[in-house]
């Protein structure tokens, strides 16, 4: 399966790039079998997500998939944050070949990171809140909550 153009626009033209000095809340995820990683950082005014940005040192679709989170989760408040999956982030792109879901994975995973950082910042224990952030390669069946 080829690359869809909005997965090569997001790689070639990753919008959000860069991090955010006086950030809420900052996240770092990676996966232990591939090692690329990838760190999210959100403003939170209110309850809105009004900034967000990311560094990855990772592949193309993992460049692509935090770039297309970021759009996804800017302007919106932190409970729509929370309900995105990694299966939105692919649907907006248009899909992902099979051995790339897992990049996918990793964008959902940094949001839900950042997000846990900042109820912690607040005193806030973000387990009940964020739940656990595993890492899930979504192979056939795996049963995770973001596969269903
Ligand atoms: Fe691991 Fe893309 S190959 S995030």
């Amino acid at each position: 399966m080829a690359y869809s153009e909005k997965v090569m626009d997001h790689f070639a033209n990753p919008r959000n790039v860069g991090e955010i000095p006086d950030a809420s809340g900052v996240g770092e995820v990676g996966n232990s079998k591939c090692g690329d990683i990838m760190r999210m950082y959100i403003k939170v005014e209110g309850n809105v997500i009004t900034d967000c940005k990311f560094k990855t040192f990772g592949c193309g679709a993992a460049i692509a998939t935090s770039s297309m989170a970021t759009e996804l989760i800017k302007g919106k408040t932190i409970d729509e944050a929370l309900k995105l999956t990694n299966k939105a982030v692919m649907e907006a792109l248009d899909g992902l070949p099979p051995v790339k879901v897992h990049c996918s994975v990793l964008a959902e995973q940094a949001i839900k990171a950042a997000l846990s950082d900042y109820y912690t910042r607040q005193g806030i224990d973000p387990t009940p809140i964020v739940g656990v952030i595993t890492e899930c390669d979504h192979e056939h069946g795996c049963g995770c909550e973001s596969c269903g």
